[in-house]
């Protein structure tokens, strides 16, 4: 299956907001396996499909420590939010950066699976519920950088200029 090419920051189209599914097809099967494929080869734990341009609503995650539970959620939606809790963070669109970022400390998820069967997650926490809470975000155009005070903005900016200029 071929691993999709995922959009790094700055670029403008991960501000685009995606669009429900509505077709519970064998094109959203595909694009699930691909999407789980990539993540697993770029060592990601969460990837969401406004990540490789692709503006539905599904989100793959794989917070478990031996890359054995592959999950896909599609029209993913937090329910109830509980607590609150600071969690450093990665993504894949800005590969080498962490930021703390303050999430829910729980979360109850629903969402429907590819073949458009109503699922309930209740109470996520830890890995999970924060992957969860940062892949939805993409769904609406959000980074965990535009969580960031614009002094931690621009710190992150210099760190990830500094990254790529080392790897050209
Ligand atoms: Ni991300």
């Amino acid at each position: 299956m071929p691993l999709l090419n995922i959009l790094q920051f700055p670029d403008p189209r991960l501000k685009n907001i995606a669009a429900p599914v509505e077709h519970f097809d064998a094109e959203l099967a595909t694009l699930i396996d691909n999407m789980l494929e990539t993540m697993y080869e770029t060592r990601g734990i969460g990837l969401a499909s406004i990540q490789v341009n692709v503006p539905k609503r599904v989100i793959v995650i794989d917070a478990s420590d031996n890359e054995n539970e592959p999950r896909h959620f599609v029209n993913p939606e937090i329910i109830a939010k509980r607590g609150v809790i600071e969690w450093e963070e990665g993504c894949l669109s800005f590969p080498g950066v962490y930021a703390k970022i303050k999430r829910a400390k729980e979360i109850d998820v629903k969402y429907v699976d590819k073949h458009g069967k109503p699922q309930e997650l209740l109470n996520a926490t830890g890995l999970l519920g924060v992957c969860i809470q940062h892949e939805i975000d993409h769904l609406d155009g959000i980074t965990f950088y535009d969580h960031l005070s614009s002094l931690k903005k621009e710190l992150l900016r210099k760190k990830l200029d500094k990254i790529r200029r080392r790897s050209l």
